[in-house]
């Protein structure tokens, strides 16, 4: 995740019952996350002190916790506590970094059951959210999606989705984006879920085998609040070609316009007026 200039280094960090600053976190060479990418992970948007969202991403983590059988004790309440003391009310935007692995083992082995205790780690970072009204928009690429086929779980191996900005820099376009398609169907992008709008009509892959993302769906929420109709239906690398507009969102980036793919225009090429409305509505939210 891109952030601020800003060393994380110095950040304000909570690392197993304890508050530190980052750098001084020590994290067992034996811990599951490190050996094995065993955890999962959330990055939450704060404003002025307050989660955009927060609810929704703690809530993920448990579920995602869950379906992998990280036995964490802790409720959405305990963990937003937890949190609380990394986040400034005088910052105008932080990223709520949290990983939680399935801990330290003495011996390394592969098999269950493994007897550790989950590791709970959070870290705070300034940031600028990097587009606005001014942003220009992104070129994008379609890549075969190689990630793993639970991509609804926010595993901390991310190796698939390095892979594919990996892909980007070697074809020297590091800064656009890769969408992802499964069947000549696009369904994400590495680090974000996907819109295109048609006539009017804005299409989002269902939540069915990807990451159900908290900005996707705040955007679904605004869009059809304001009377535009949403379908959750994956479109076709043909119909992500003909869109009128096609846009990611995730917490960082919120709502990215992407106006050209494999070199073709999308729409006039421009960021839309649909993507207008909802990145102003999306900022009110903020306040
Ligand atoms: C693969 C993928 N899809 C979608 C998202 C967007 O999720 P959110 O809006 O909750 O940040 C992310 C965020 O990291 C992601 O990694």
């Amino acid at each position: 995740m891109a952030n601020d200039k800003t060393d994380n280094n110095d950040c304000a960090a909570y690392f197993n019952g304890q508050y530190m600053p980052l750098r001084e976190v020590n994290i067992s060479p034996l811990d599951r996350g490190f050996l094995f990418g065993d955890g999962i992970y959330e990055v939450v948007p704060v404003y002025k002190g307050k989660a955009l969202g927060g609810v929704q991403h703690w809530q993920r983590l448990l579920e995602g916790l869950n379906s992998v059988d990280i036995p964490l004790d802790l409720t959405v309440q305990e963990l937003s506590n937890i949190a609380q003391p990394l986040l400034a009310d005088n910052e105008p935007a932080q990223m709520l970094y949290v990983q939680i692995t399935r801990g330290v083992e003495a011996v390394r082995k592969h098999r269950f059951p493994v007897d550790a205790k989950p590791t709970v780690f959070m870290f705070s970072t300034p940031f600028t959210p990097p587009i606005d009204m001014s942003y220009p928009g992104c070129d994008a690429y379609f890549q075969q999606d190689l990630r793993w086929q639970r991509c609804s779980i926010k595993s901390i191996s991310l190796m698939g989705n390095v892979m594919s900005y990996m892909q980007l820099a070697h074809d020297g376009v590091a800064n656009s984006e890769a969408l992802l398609v499964r069947d000549e169907y696009v369904v994400e992008a590495p680090s974000s879920n996907l819109f295109i709008v048609k006539n009017g009509v804005i299409f989002t892959p269902p939540v069915d085998n990807i990451l159900a993302g908290v900005t996707r769906k705040i955007i679904i929420d605004l869009a059809e609040s304001q009377g535009i109709p949403v379908k959750q239906l994956a479109p076709t690398v043909e119909q992500v070609k003909q869109a009128d507009e096609v846009w990611v969102s995730n917490s960082f980036e919120e709502l990215k316009p992407i106006i050209s793919i494999e070199g073709e225009k999308v729409g006039v090429g421009k960021p839309g007026p649909i993507w207008q409305r909802l990145l102003s509505s999306y900022q009110r939210l903020k306040q």
